[in-house]
């Protein structure tokens, strides 16, 4: 067992896309904890929103990634892994599992819960750190078995980015004939094509301009909308049930029009996570007047997410992926393009033996 991990991460806010490497003392292996040595990392929109600031500064160094998948390597002695296992890790890393919310199984919206990174165990005072490092300590209550037959670098964007897609799915009850829109077509926004297709949905993405279109037909969606597209809000007016916004920025989306695109009785659920001092606008009679709601999802409970697991393995559902092997270059590179949109649609980080050892 290590009493130090190495990692790449924020070593200064004011200079974030110069990440550095930096060693950490973790958290102890508690009970129930297990302690997993990481062999891929999906970079996840939230990864830059974090390191660039948006939301705050809590503390420096800071090591993002919470899209991870890696080998059990130690275990407490109420462990619900063994060493050896292969295990994926998401966005949270513990909960208090004694409130109300998670009495009732919504672990992912306790108040004590911890955060893979920007996180801070309650006990100790420690922050949490994440995947773009050695090993990461979490709570095995939030580690997930990897169906055999899921590759390590195409499962791993599924553990935040997946579930944050299937959960608003779940909670509409999407089946054959529903009518999804996808509003943003980024990591989450075609992993969200993927599973809407493999509940039988009929997909409608929608994007700030006609660039992505050929891929959104590819992953599967039926539609195609291009917000740039005059009229847009008028000519495909009540064309949704669900409209899942994934798109990172209000600014440049234009929300209210959007809207429009719902039939009576829609909903549209936010999964977006914009910096924390922006706000939304909307108008109550446009809800009103067509008996919309407007909601919001954040990634899912332990048990949604093995279903999630359960649904992208039978369906074999695979993102697309780019891979770059882990090292400061690299992690930089990446947060410049995706901050500039370009990537189809996730990187994923490899090469951790390559770079950490053994
Ligand atoms: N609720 C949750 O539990 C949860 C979990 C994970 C992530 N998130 C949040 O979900 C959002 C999307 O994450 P992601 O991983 O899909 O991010 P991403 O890969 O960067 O995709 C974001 C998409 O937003 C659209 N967009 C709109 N305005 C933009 C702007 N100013 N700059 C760049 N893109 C813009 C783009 O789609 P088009 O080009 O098609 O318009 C882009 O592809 C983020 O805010 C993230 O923090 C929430
Ligand atoms: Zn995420
Ligand atoms: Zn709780």
């Amino acid at each position: 067992m290590s009493t130090s991990f190495r990692a790449i991460g924020v070593i200064d806010y004011k200079d974030w896309l110069n990440p550095k490497e930096f060693s950490y003392e973790p958290q102890d292996l508690r009970d129930n904890d297990v302690e997993i040595k990481i062999e891929a990392c999906g970079i996840c929109g939230s990864d830059i929103h974090a390191a660039n600031g948006d939301w705050g500064e809590p503390y420096a160094p800071l090591a993002v990634g919470h899209e991870i998948v890696g080998t059990v390597t130690a275990v407490g002695p109420n462990a619900r892994f063994k060493v050896g296992d292969r295990v994926g890790v998401g966005a949270q890393c513990d909960s208090c599992k004694s409130c109300k919310r998670c009495e009732k199984g919504n672990e992912n919206n306790c108040k004590k819960q911890v955060g893979t990174y920007m996180g801070k165990y309650e006990a100790t005072g420690k922050p949490s750190q994440g995947g773009y490092a050695s090993h990461v300590r979490v709570n095995s209550e939030f580690a997930f078995k990897i169906p055999e037959s899921m590759d390590s670098n195409f499962v791993a964007p599924l553990l935040c980015g997946g579930i944050t897609a299937f959960r608003p799915m779940m909670t509409y009850g999407v089946k054959k004939g529903t009518k999804v829109g996808i509003n943003g077509i980024g990591g989450i926004g075609h992993m969200a094509i993927l599973f809407a297709k493999a509940l039988g949905a009929e997909v409608t993405a929608i994007s700030r301009n006609d660039k992505k279109k050929e891929l959104a037909l590819s992953l599967g969606a039926d539609h195609y909308i291009s917000t740039d597209e005059e009229d847009f809000a008028t000519k495909y007016e009540d064309s949704l049930d669900l409209l899942i916004n994934t798109a990172s920025s209000f600014s440049e989306t234009a929300i209210d029009s959007v809207l429009n695109l719902l039939a009576p009785y829609g909903q549209m659920i936010f999964i977006t996570a914009p910096p924390i001092t922006d706000k939304l606008t909307l108008t109550p009679f446009q809800m009103l007047f067509n008996n919309i709601s407007v909601g919001g999802s954040v990634i899912g409970s332990p048990k949604d997410i093995e279903y999630m697991l359960e649904v992208a393995a039978k369906n074999d559902i695979k993102p697309m992926i780019e891979t770059l092997d882990i090292n400061e270059e690299n992690v930089k590179t990446a947060w410049e393009r995706m901050t500039k949109g370009d990537v189809k649609f996730r990187f994923v980080l490899t090469g951790y033996d390559k770079y950490f050892g053994n």
